[in-house]
């Protein structure tokens, strides 16, 4: 596919004002077949014949340019007219060359915007004729749309129509050019709002719903110039006020980059609306500056936008709060899952690897990802250095090398494809992130040969096998520890504990990989190294057999890693109830236990502290922030203080990765065989439940599981997809097998 420069000199320093750039051409006789192929560096969207040729927005999709693109591909025939045609583009400048990461850093791809064309035409005598982008191509800058950032700022002068068209300059671009991928972006659920007028006298618009997308408004009797301003925000403050401070990164003011999500609008006269053309906001309130008219609810609508990926997972039970944590969760995923998976979509609407990876199972159980999963597994692939190391934000967005193979983030791509085998059992998932993932861990065998310089370096054998090079976030976010403390720290002292344990898991799961897809020699290679690092960690992190530590995570990770055996595994699993209870159930894990914590604790028994901690409503817990009136899920425990001070973003969905743990212990879904191609029932009853169901859409087909308290004990109703092999395993240990249908049961407590 041919390309074409946008711009002539520009300076990058500057933000720009779209490109609006038109092709006419003339059909002159019967088309029998017309394709369109389009796609841009930078976000684009195009007509035919002034109709929108797609309802998918933000296209062509974040991928990493640096190694390609995606195009869209049109069957136009039916669209053309005989006569004169017309086809126009608007170009912003998206993740190519707009504000990206934690940083806002500008330009990570490039710093000129461009759009890629190809339109092949078979007439109906069987002569053919393509258009390609080339200088017959026409290009204004002087358009309405003055500047575009999906994450900082738009600004739309209403009163502009693009003029001054040069001629477009023909380029070249170097990656590969690909056909869409991914789910498509479309917008979803539509919002009213309340109007709000605060203590500080703003005028707010609430949506009652945090999420991602924009707000599409109207004005009825604008005035030609009036600029009115839009602010997009996820809290108010704890005075009621608008706010953006729990945007800013805690501490992190150095690499801490502008969020903005403003939305400038330069009236005309009369009637008009707008909804933005390339920006994509997180947020449930939007503070309105200078209004040019009386603020009426039912001229604004929040436009919810996302990935098309369908849901598959319902949950429900008789605590409301669990219901409304579940609502949650759901939505922290649906804002985050925009073309890739990302972190939140305020403050860096990142592709970090970490949060996916914990957020997995749970995303299978709600959704079916895979078609969104796989798009994103081949940026990761894509990113891989040569020396095995990979990147752990994906796409990685300009981010610093020196955090490559971040221990726990990196591992993801192995994690993930993992759940995805387990989930849908399709061995060609598997194979195709073999060799990468391979490649990794020889790569993280190598480093972890090398010493730290900083840490006093034991030259016993079992240290070959510790990771303590390299920068790593650890098990990130516990309790009260601030984000800026958990970095500098990390900086310095990666946390062995973390790194080692993530070696281990990802060897484990490429040699249990290696057998699935045949390879012995590497099943039995990855498997011995597995068994080294195993040793190495108990050797050093488990000394005298147990763990002595404060901290949660330090004994959810070697039981769920299955670093122990059962037996081993009892006093640890004892001591880490025992400190659960003595914290007043509150949880004390960061991002990389606190999906397993749960699981850990009703496995060894203690199924009671696990419904405590997960109905507990004190701070930290999953409760607390929706007693808080949360309406997505917290990236910090703290999300909002003691104080009442709001916190860091709002919006992440890797603490909801709980989830997970309801439909497969509270409801007891799991597969036993990868793809569900055989499967367990096994609830586990308890804290004030008086019933709980889980509805799952699996591989093979509908799985239902529903408990009721009755008055001297529960019922077990389920439905399990034809032929399917089922065991169920009920509280009191007794078991049934059973293949496919609906069954119900009863047991006395
Ligand atoms: C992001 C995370 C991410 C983390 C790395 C944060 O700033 O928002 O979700 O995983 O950095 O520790």
């Amino acid at each position: 596919m041919k390309f074409i420069e946008l711009e002539g000199k520009i300076n990058p320093k500057k933000r720009q004002s779209a490109s609006y750039v038109k092709r006419t051409f003339a059909i002159t006789k019967e088309v029998k077949s017309a394709v369109l192929k389009i796609t841009a560096l930078g976000v684009y969207k195009a007509t035919l014949n002034g109709e929108p040729l797609d309802k998918q927005v933000l296209l062509p999709g974040y991928t990493d340019y640096k190694h390609r693109v995606q195009f869209q591909e049109y069957d136009i025939t039916s669209r053309l007219k005989t006569g004169e045609n017309e086809l126009n583009a608007v170009v912003g400048d998206g993740w190519y060359r707009g504000s990206v990461g934690i940083g806002s850093k500008r330009n990570c791809y490039g710093t000129k915007t461009m759009l890629g064309c190809e339109l092949t035409m078979i007439y109906a005598d069987g002569t053919f004729k393509t258009i390609e982008a080339d200088e017959s191509f026409l290009v204004s800058k002087d358009g309405p749309l003055r500047e575009n950032d999906l994450k900082v700022i738009e600004v739309y002068d209403a009163t502009k129509t693009p003029s001054d068209f040069y001629a477009a300059i023909p380029s070249a671009y170097k990656g590969e050019v690909v056909s869409q991928q991914g789910e498509p972006v479309l917008e979803h659920e539509r919002f009213s709002p309340k109007v709000l007028n605060t203590p500080n006298g703003e005028t707010v618009l609430d949506f009652g719903q945090n999420f991602a997308g924009y707000v599409h408004f109207r004005i009825q009797n604008g005035k030609t110039g009036h600029q009115v301003k839009l602010t997009m925000g996820e809290v108010l403050d704890e005075n009621g006020n608008f706010t953006m401070k729990n945007l800013a990164a805690e501490g992190a003011s150095l690499i801490s980059g502008e969020v903005g999500q403003e939305l400038v609008y330069i009236c005309k006269d009369g009637k008009q609306e707008y909804q933005p053309y390339f920006q994509l906001c997180g947020f449930r309130y939007v503070k309105l500056d200078n209004w040019c008219e009386e603020v009426k609810a039912e001229n604004f609508e929040g436009i919810a936008v996302y990935s098309d990926i369908q849901s598959v997972g319902h949950f429900t039970c008789s605590n409301d709060l669990i219901n409304q944590l579940v609502k949650n969760v759901k939505w922290s995923q649906k804002s985050n899952f925009v073309d890739i998976p990302g972190d939140c979509p305020t403050r860096e609407r990142a592709g970090w690897t970490g949060d996916i990876s914990v957020f997995a199972e749970t995303a299978c159980y709600l959704t079916d990802p895979r078609k969104f999963l796989k798009k994103w597994f081949t940026d990761f692939m894509l990113e891989q250095w040569e020396d095995g190391s990979l990147p752990y934000v994906v796409p990685d967005g300009g981010y610093a090398p020196r955090a490559r193979s971040c221990c726990a983030w990196s591992d993801a791509i192995a994690n993930i494809a993992t759940v995805l085998y387990q989930f849908y059992g399709n061995k060609a998932d598997l194979e195709f992130v073999y060799d990468c993932v391979k490649k990794f861990v020889d790569y993280q065998t190598e480093r972890a040969k090398k010493k730290n310089p900083l840490t006093r370096t034991k030259n016993s054998e079992h240290r070959h096998y510790i990771i303590e090079r390299g920068f790593h976030y650890g098990e990130w976010l516990e309790p009260s520890r601030p984000m800026y403390k958990d970095f500098i720290k990390d900086l310095f002292y990666p946390d062995t504990e973390v790194t080692t344990a993530w070696f281990y898991q990802t060897t484990r799961q490429l040699s249990d990989m290696a057998a699935l897809l045949g390879k012995a020699r590497d099943a039995e290679k990855y498997s011995s190294l597995a068994e080294h690092i195993k040793q190495a960690y108990r050797h050093e992190f488990l000394t005298d057999g147990g763990v002595h530590s404060d901290r949660q995570c330090r004994y959810v990770r070697p039981l769920f890693m299955g670093l122990v055996d059962d037996e081993e595994g009892k006093p640890i699993a004892e001591k880490l109830n025992k400190m659960c209870i003595e914290n007043d159930y509150k949880i004390g894990t960061g991002f990389h236990t606190t999906y397993k914590i749960l699981s850990v604790l009703c496995d060894y028994g203690y199924i009671d502290t696990a419904y405590k901690m997960l109905e507990n409503t004190k701070q930290p817990g999953w409760l607390y922030e929706v007693t808080k009136g949360a309406t997505t899920t917290w990236e910090n425990w703290n999300g909002i203080d003691e104080n009442g001070v709001p916190r860091d973003s709002h919006n992440h969905y890797a603490p909801g990765a709980v989830v997970a743990w309801l439909f497969s212990y509270c409801a007891g879904i799991k597969p036993l065989k990868a793809g569900f191609e055989e499967l367990l029932i096994q609830p586990y009853v308890g804290g004030t439940l008086t019933f709980a169901e889980a509805e799952y859409h699996s591989a093979k087909g509908k799985i239902i599981s529903r408990w009721d308290k009755t008055e001297n004990g529960y019922t077990l109703s389920i439905t399990v997809p034809d032929g399917i092999k089922t065991k169920v395993v009920f509280p009191n240990g007794e078991t049934f097998d059973l293949i496919g249908g609906t069954h119900h049961f009863n047991w006395e407590a």
